[in-house]
């Protein structure tokens, strides 16, 4: 099943999961709308057909829900029942936090075997290098930076561009330094607005044609610090949220083999009584990592990223 947000690469990924056990000949099905179809007993059987040209579509086929429901005891109990009355002998899990913390319950309280595929744009989870979603919604950001970038130079102006990711910075630091911006604010490093706004002004007065300062929706709304520019600065300011656009779209080539990497990798792990892990791309490499220690830990920014970010987005 799919859960949590969608991400991109989630289809390849459950695509992948599909084909490779039925090569085992496993009896495979689909959850509907994550844990809310659980507890729906909203399951669909799944053939290689089933998952037949989606390795190219975003979103995800199986639908996706964000249940509180699930979130109760109650809720649950319905859950495990169905997946007992379907002799499910496991589940698949792909999604952010919440679902892997949702996949980790199933497991500890209720000893239904799960494992987890990290599915979520914000990068967030501890363990892997990357989680499904990730690289597309980047590229998606760089390429309407791009955009935005050619409208700003003509007219001298400051964009503010909001980017997601919820409590981390990851998507707002790594697309500001691949797209030239001028600064990054990202929850994980205190920044001084007032210090920033002297510095782009300098470079104005240096002969800069424009300013890109891209916001993590971490830091607060990028209309407020939009505000405190035109004010204290004077600039001629101008906002863009990117919102639900870095979601969706067909997954870049990366997304889909990481999708497809793990989703066979999690497969194999079923099939070796590894219940309790996570898929994680390590050096390279697709790794089970344990689920109890992904869910315990937070995922920390690279420090080198932080430096590059501070060296040359000026
Ligand atoms: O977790 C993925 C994410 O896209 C976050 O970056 C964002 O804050 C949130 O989901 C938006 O959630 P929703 O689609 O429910 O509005």
């Amino acid at each position: 099943m799919t859960s949590g947000g969608d991400a991109s690469g989630m289809n390849a990924a459950v695509r992948s999961v599909v084909r490779g056990a039925i090569s085992y000949e496993l009896k495979v099905y689909g959850v509907k709308q994550g844990h809310k179809g659980l507890i729906e007993n909203n399951f669909i059987p799944l053939h290689s057909e089933s998952v037949s040209n989606i390795i190219q579509k975003g979103g995800t086929f199986l639908q996706s829900a964000r249940s509180k429901e699930f979130l109760t005891e109650a809720g649950q109990k319905i859950a495990v029942e169905n997946l007992k009355n379907k002799e499910i002998d496991g589940l698949i899990v792909i999604g952010g936090d919440g679902s892997l913390r949702g996949a980790n319950i199933l497991l500890k309280k209720y000893n239904i075997p799960t494992i987890g595929i990290p599915g979520s744009i914000d990068n967030d989870i501890y363990g892997t290098v990357r989680s499904i979603g990730v690289d597309t919604a980047l590229n998606r950001i760089i390429e309407m930076v791009d955009i935005i970038n050619d409208t700003a130079s003509s007219h001298d102006r400051t964009f503010l561009v909001e980017v997601m990711g919820r409590k981390c910075g990851y998507l707002a630091l790594m697309s500001a330094i691949s797209s030239g911006a001028e600064a990054v604010l990202i929850p994980e490093v205190p920044f001084n607005v007032e210090k920033i706004i002297k510095r782009i002004k300098k470079r104005y007065e240096e002969g800069k044609t424009r300013s890109i300062i891209i916001v993590a929706e971490g830091v607060g709304s990028a209309y407020d610090f939009g505000k405190v520019f035109a004010m204290i600065g004077g600039f001629d300011t101008r906002i863009t949220v990117l919102g639900h656009i870095q979601r969706g779209g067909s997954p870049t080539h990366f997304d889909r083999m990481l999708a497809t990497r793990m989703g066979a990798e999690a497969v194999k792990g079923f099939l070796e009584d590894k219940a309790g892990t996570m898929t994680a791309l390590q050096d390279s490499k697709i790794n089970l990592v344990d689920l109890d220690t992904v869910l315990s830990k937070k995922k920390e920014l690279d420090h080198d990223m932080i430096k590059f970010a501070e060296q040359l987005c000026r």
